[in-house]
C-alpha cells in the first residue's frame, strides 16, 4: 500500500507565506509522489488559493474539519459540500485540538465522517491517547471505544494514531511504541468495519521530524505520517517526504 504524507498546517499561513510554501514543495515533489501520496491541510481561508497550484503538482488538497450537518444556521462553520465544492479531497476530523477547544466528542465525529463521506471527501479521523492514558491497557480500551465510536462499520477512510503527548511536544513515540499500537488499531479496525480486511491506511502522527521520518516510516503497519509543525518548512516537510526513499541523499 502506498504511504501518504499529510501536512496539517493547523491555523498557520497568509496568503502569501502559504502560497510560497506550497509553491516550494510543489516545485520538489514530483519524484517523491511517485512513490507517496502526499496532501496538504492548510486553513479554510487558503482552500480556494492554493488549490489549482496543489491540483497541478498532483497534491491532494485537505481540510481541517467540517461541520457534521448539510447546510443551516452556523455562523462561522464550514460545510463538507462546501469543501467538496472547492476540490478538496481529504478532511482531517476528530484532531485532539478540536476534541479539547471544540469539544468534540465521538458521537459529533461519526456524524462528520458520515458527511464527509456523503460529498466524496476522504476523512482522515484522529485517535489518540492521553498522557494520563499512556499505559497499555488503559490506552487500549481509549483507542477501541474512539474507533468504534467514531467510524461507521463500512468506514473507507483513513486512520491517523497521533498520541496527545507527542503532538507539539518534539518527543514522537518510539519506533516499538508505534508498532505496537499500530498492530492494535489494526485489529481493533478489523474487529469493527464490516469489510474485514486490513486495507485501511493507518497514519503516526505527533512531532515527526525529516531525521526520525525514515524510521518511523518503516514500522510495520504505519501507512504514512501525519505532519504538523515540520509541515510549514518547505525543507523540513519535503525530507520527511522522501525519507527512506531510494531518491533521498
Ligand atoms: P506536530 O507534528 O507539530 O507534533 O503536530 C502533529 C499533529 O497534530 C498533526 O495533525
Amino acid at each position: 500500500m502506498r504511504q501518504m504524507i499529510i501536512g496539517n498546517w493547523k491555523m498557520h499561513g497568509l496568503l502569501q507565506t502559504g502560497a510560497e510554501l506550497a509553491q516550494e514543495i510543489g516545485a520538489a515533489i514530483g519524484p517523491i509522489s511517485d512513490a507517496r501520496d502526499v496532501v496538504l491541510a492548510p486553513p479554510f481561508t487558503l482552500l480556494s488559493h492554493l488549490a489549482p497550484l496543489l491540483a497541478r503538482h498532483g497534491i491532494g488538497l485537505g481540510a481541517q474539519d467540517c461541520h457534521a450537518d448539510a447546510e443551516g444556521a452556523y455562523t462561522g462553520d464550514i460545510s463538507a459540500e462546501m469543501l467538496a465544492d472547492l476540490g478538496v479531497s481529504h478532511v482531517i476530523l476528530g484532531h485532539s485540538e478540536r476534541r479539547e477547544h471544540h469539544h468534540e466528542n465521538n458521537a459529533l465525529i461519526r456524524r462528520k465522517v458520515q458527511r464527509a463521506r456523503e460529498h466524496g471527501l476522504c476523512p482522515v479521523v484522529c485517535v489518540g491517547e492521553s498522557e494520563q492514558q499512556k499505559e497499555d491497557t488503559l490506552a487500549q480500551a481509549w483507542l477501541a471505544k474512539q474507533i468504534t465510536e467514531c467510524l461507521p462499520r463500512d468506514f473507507d477512510g483513513i486512520l491517523a494514531y497521533e498520541p496527545i503527548w507527542a503532538i507539539g511536544t518534539g518527543k514522537a513515540a518510539t519506533q516499538q511504541d508505534i508498532e505496537s499500537r499500530l498492530a492494535f488499531l489494526h485489529d481493533a479496525l478489523s474487529q469493527h468495519l464490516e469489510t474485514d480486511d486490513k486495507s485501511t491506511r493507518v497514519l503516526y502522527g505527533g512531532s515527526v521530524k525529516p531525521e526520525d521520518a525514515a524510521s518511523i516510516l518503516a514500522v510495520p503497519g504505519v501507512g504514512g505520517v501525519l505532519v504538523g509543525g515540520a509541515s510549514l518548512s518547505a525543507r523540513s516537510f519535503l525530507g520527511i517526504a522522501q525519507a527512506g526513499l531510494p531518491l533521498a541523499s
